[in-house]
Formats: C-alpha cells, sequence, structure tokens
C-alpha cells in the first residue's frame, strides 16, 4: 500500500478510489518569461506528488497533508497551505466539473522551497485526483489555467503558465516546448545519449520569493504599457524589439524588460537548438540566461551563481543555470553524457558537499494514468 493510501485509510478510515502522481519540473531556457507571453523549454523531473481519494456521499471535501501533518475540512477556516485547494475546487465547479465529496490524502517528495514546482505540482495531483473522482477528463492546459488560477487567489503569487502545464502535460524523454502568448506547446526529445540533466539543490531556502517574484512581474507590466504607448499592437513583452524599450524611462524597469527580451531570444534559439540535437549551444544559452537572471532580472543568489559559473567552465557540463522563480532554489545542468557522477563529484567537493542528482524527464500526471 502506498504511502498515501495508509494516510488515507489511517486519517478518514477510507480506502482509496482513485491515486494520481503529479511530477515537479525544472526550466532549461525561458526565465520568467512565461508571464509575459515567451516561449518556455521546462520539462517534468521525476519526484512527485501522490494524491489517493474516495468520494463522499455528501458535499463535504477532506484533505490531508502528509507534510503539513493535519487534515482540513475545505471552506471551514482553510489554513494556509490548503488556500491553493480550496481555490482549486472553487475554480473547477465555476468551470461546470460535478466536483463530489471526497476525502483525499497528499503524499509528497518534491522538496519544498526549492525551485522544483511543488505547490504546482500539488495542485495538479489535487485536480487530476478531483477529475477522475467525478468520472470527468481535461485536457492539461485545463488542469494549468485551473491550477494558476488557484496559485494566483489562494496563494496570491502570480505565477505563470508553465510550472502546472508541464506537471499535467509533460512526456517522458522530452521537453516542453511551450509558447505562452498562444498557449500551445510541443514536445523535443532530449535523448539522454546526448546530454544528461543534473539538479543542484541549493542550502538557502527561498526568501520573499512571492514579494519579489510579483514585484518582477509588475516591473514587466510597466514596461509593457511604456511600449504599449508607441506599439499599441504588441500584446506582450515577447512581442517586443529591444530598440523599443527605449520606451521605458524607469532604470530598473528597463533592465527588467531588458532580460526578458532577450531572454525570449534565448529560448527561441535554444529550442532550435535542441531540434537539431545541438546541446552544446543550448547549454551556452543556459550559462547566458543564468549571467542575465543575475544581472538584469537580479533573482539569483551567491550560491546559485557559484554553481552556474562551476558549471559553465567544467568540461563535463554544456551549461547551467537557476531554475524556477530564483531568490534561492535549485540550479539546473546539461551535462556530458556519462559525466553526470564526475559532474557531482566535482560540484560536492567544491561546494561542501552539495549534492546534486540526475533527472530523466517524466511523463506528467495525465499520462501517469
Ligand atoms: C516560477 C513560476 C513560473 C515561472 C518561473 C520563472 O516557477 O511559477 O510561472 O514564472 O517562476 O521562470
Amino acid at each position: 500500500m502506498s504511502g498515501a493510501r495508509a494516510l488515507l485509510a489511517e486519517v478518514f478510515g477510507a480506502a482509496a478510489e482513485a491515486e494520481v502522481r503529479a511530477p515537479g519540473r525544472v526550466n532549461l531556457l525561458g526565465g520568467h518569461v512565461d508571464y509575459n507571453g515567451g516561449l518556455v523549454l521546462p520539462l517534468a523531473v521525476p519526484r512527485f506528488v501522490t494524491a489517493v481519494g474516495a468520494r463522499r456521499a455528501d458535499r463535504t471535501r477532506r484533505l490531508v497533508s502528509e507534510g503539513f501533518g493535519e487534515s482540513v475540512t475545505l471552506g471551514a477556516e482553510t489554513p494556509e497551505w490548503a488556500r491553493l485547494f480550496e481555490a482549486l475546487v472553487q475554480g473547477m465547479l465555476q468551470a461546470g466539473v460535478p466536483v463530489p465529496g471526497f476525502e483525499v490524502a497528499l503524499t509528497s517528495d518534491v522538496p519544498v522551497g526549492a525551485g522544483l514546482s511543488s505547490s504546482a505540482a500539488a495542485g495538479v495531483a489535487v485536480a487530476t485526483l478531483v477529475l477522475r473522482l467525478a468520472g470527468a477528463s481535461a485536457s492539461a492546459l485545463e488542469v494549468a489555467r485551473w491550477v494558476q488560477a488557484a496559485e494566483h487567489r489562494g496563494l496570491g503569487v502570480r505565477s505563470g503558465l508553465m510550472d502546472p502545464l508541464v506537471s499535467a502535460g509533460g512526456r517522458a524523454g522530452h521537453v516542453m516546448a511551450l509558447d505562452c502568448l498562444d498557449e500551445t506547446y510541443t514536445l523535443l526529445p532530449l535523448r539522454p545519449e546526448l546530454a544528461e540533466v543534473v539538479i543542484i539543490p541549493t542550502a538557502t531556502a527561498r526568501a520573499l520569493a512571492a514579494s519579489g517574484y510579483n514585484e518582477r512581474r509588475s516591473a514587466c507590466e510597466r514596461g509593457l504599457a511604456a511600449v504599449q504607448e508607441r506599439h499599441p499592437e504588441v500584446r506582450a513583452l515577447a512581442e517586443v524589439q529591444p530598440a523599443w524599450l527605449d520606451a521605458v524611462l524607469d532604470p530598473v524597469d528597463a533592465v527588467r524588460c531588458q532580460h526578458v527580451v532577450a531572454e525570449v531570444a534565448r529560448a527561441r534559439a535554444g529550442a532550435a537548438a535542441l531540434a537539431a540535437g545541438d546541446v552544446v549551444e543550448v547549454g551556452r544559452l543556459m550559462s547566458a540566461s543564468h549571467a542575465s537572471l543575475r544581472d538584469l532580472y537580479q533573482v539569483t543568489t551567491p550560491e546559485l551563481d557559484a554553481l552556474a559559473e562551476l558549471s559553465a567552465a567544467a568540461p563535463e557540463s554544456f551549461g547551467g543555470r537557476v531554475t524556477g522563480a530564483g531568490f534561492g532554489g535549485a540550479t539546473v545542468h546539461l551535462v556530458r553524457p556519462g559525466q553526470a557522477e564526475a559532474f557531482l563529484a566535482r560540484v560536492e567537493g567544491a561546494l561542501e558537499g552539495r549534492k546534486g542528482w540526475v533527472a530523466r524527464p517524466t511523463d506528467g500526471a495525465l499520462a501517469l494514468g
């Protein structure tokens, strides 16, 4: 019996009718461009939130999380950790999903605050489970939109679409090339004989992530509004030419926007390089992305910078960068086939026992079944 099934039985005395898993993610390129209509290159990684549940005859909805060590009834003074699920269920009801009453248990091995999208994975796991319990189905994009809206309303973080979409719709062995302007994606193979993905968590717990993140997003919105005064046809920063940023007069907003415009170009170049199997170029672009997130967007920490620098110089690695929002969390690296262990040993030696791991792209929640 899975840990989640045992928890469901222990706390609610219920036998699971359905079980789903939703993975965390890393993002190879496209840092802080998803909410600017840019292209992003995420992949789902094999760390999962597991959700199991059973229907109830009434409308009561109860949840227990192993990580938070308590059970809640949604709607009745929902504690902070459960507000995501409260907002999610409301959103799914508004979308017409016949959400039944339920009891749900959650376990997770996606580290919290590590930049691997534990909250999006938890949202996708619960949304997918609720669909199963309701006997309904939805696309990865619908699930991702519900989870994104719940993150905005329930957690107060104005996150983009990338994390829940790849957690729901990722595919084993593939990177998702997601165009956030028209919300369409293709899946590009990442063959292990070309490159391996290595993740290195830092010791820095994310600090001020929500306020720092929302603040960056506001800077982008102000910058876009300034450009639109001269170029009203522009829908998002992803469509802006570098020279048009002259219209952004605030110096801080201007450098934030410069990052976004250049990062969108890097992600497009990275998608083309990946499709052509040019992992050397993808790695180079990842290191350039980190430098821009460090110098222009200013969401890195000294430890993230040290890891990215080490990766850019190490012979085993094609390049690496911070993944997720930044402000702490983890780095992601593209490493020469067969050299991951040597790279990990180098990192461990250089940065006081810092332990990383190799991540093979995994299926998203909808495909995991
Ligand atoms: C967080 C958000 C994503 C994205 C990244 C930065 O992970 O949830 O939507 O904006 O930061 O690329």
